[in-house]
């Protein structure tokens, strides 16, 4: 590759093209083609692709997430990550934003659509939409992770088979392929487990352990928890992570050495592949699907 040029950055994998080992001389370039690239992480020939859209009035963008919502859970459901009545997604309400929306308690993630959702506060006492039964002590995990941080809107927990069988080592994820790069930065490891969460102080002490910028956190003996600033980068965050752990999974019990991808190439490709919005674009595929599979029940009512 010529150290000259800066127009290496046509589609997604381009960490791979950068050189292995960057000498001091080198290190600014990589500093230019990041601001090139997070431009054109996704390259789309020259048309223009759609991002976040942005919705002002504040009870369309509550119908627009309840149905992202409803999408994710499909995909979750599909991708089997039920466990009996495990597993909730949390949406902050962007009409009274001290609120949220979880899923009932109970009903099947391939089930659910958007007037299944339910309005809760901040305690997990049910306040509005789908007025039914919800997992109160599941969410007090979200509840302290939304208040902690303020540019969360949206988390993810489910008892998912790859991320329970990583959570036993109580390690964060090594970073040995381009997709593992979205977590380089962003992921933490609780490792005390205090039993079924049924205490806000458990709940408090994950947030710590996520930290400022975390967005993906093992919780050791238990599974995986993702979060984003819209439901649909926290949900494929959590695809994603997933995926991570089958991945690396295969490769340890492969028990040949492993190469690490390097710090810089990995702080790269996370700084062009793991924005807000790449990573919510990179969730629509598997949304789209479901709107379709479901020949648009999902999006059904509101509220
Ligand atoms: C509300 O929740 C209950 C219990 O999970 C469910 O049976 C029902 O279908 C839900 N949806 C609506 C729109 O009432
Ligand atoms: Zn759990």
């Amino acid at each position: 590759m010529s150290t000259t040029t800066t127009t290496v950055i046509t589609e997604a994998p381009v960490a791979v093209s950068l050189p292995t080992t960057l000498t001091q001389a080198d290190e600014p370039k990589v500093e230019e083609l990041k601001t090139d690239a997070a431009i054109s992480a996704l390259s789309t020939g020259g048309y223009e692709f759609p991002g976040i859209p942005k919705i002002d009035d504040p009870y369309k963008k509550r119908q627009w997430q309840l149905e992202h919502m409803a999408g994710a859970f499909r995909v979750f459901a599909r991708k089997g990550f039920t466990e009996g009545t495990s597993g909730h997604i949390s949406v902050r309400d962007p009409v009274d934003p001290n609120t949220f929306w979880i899923n009932p308690l109970g009903k099947h993630f391939g089930m659910l659509k958007a007037s299944d959702m339910v309005q809760i506060d901040e305690e997990g006492r049910v306040i509005g939409g789908n007025k039914t039964a919800v997992n109160a002590a599941g969410f007090m995990i979200h509840s302290a992770v939304h208040k902690a941080r303020p540019d969360i809107n949206a988390a993810c927990h489910t008892h998912s088979p790859a991320g329970k069988a990583w959570s036993a080592f109580g390690r964060p994820l090594d970073i040995i392929n381009q997709d593992s790069c979205n977590f380089y930065g962003i992921q933490a490891v609780y490792k005390a487990f205090g039993g079924v969460v049924l205490g806000a102080e458990e709940g408090v002490r994950i947030a710590e352990a996520l930290g400022p910028k975390g967005k993906a956190i093992i919780l050791q003996n238990h599974g995986l928890l993702t979060a984003g600033s819209t439901v649909d980068e926290a949900a494929y965050l959590f695809t994603c992570m997933e995926r991570t752990c089958e991945v690396q999974l295969m490769v340890e019990s492969a028990g040949l050495p492993k190469k690490l991808i390097g710090d810089e190439e990995a702080r790269f490709t996370s700084s062009v592949n793991a924005d807000a919005e790449t990573l919510y674009t990179e969730f629509q595929p598997d949304f789209e699907y479901e709107i379709w599979k479901s020949n648009g029940e999902l999006s059904k009512g509101g509220y």
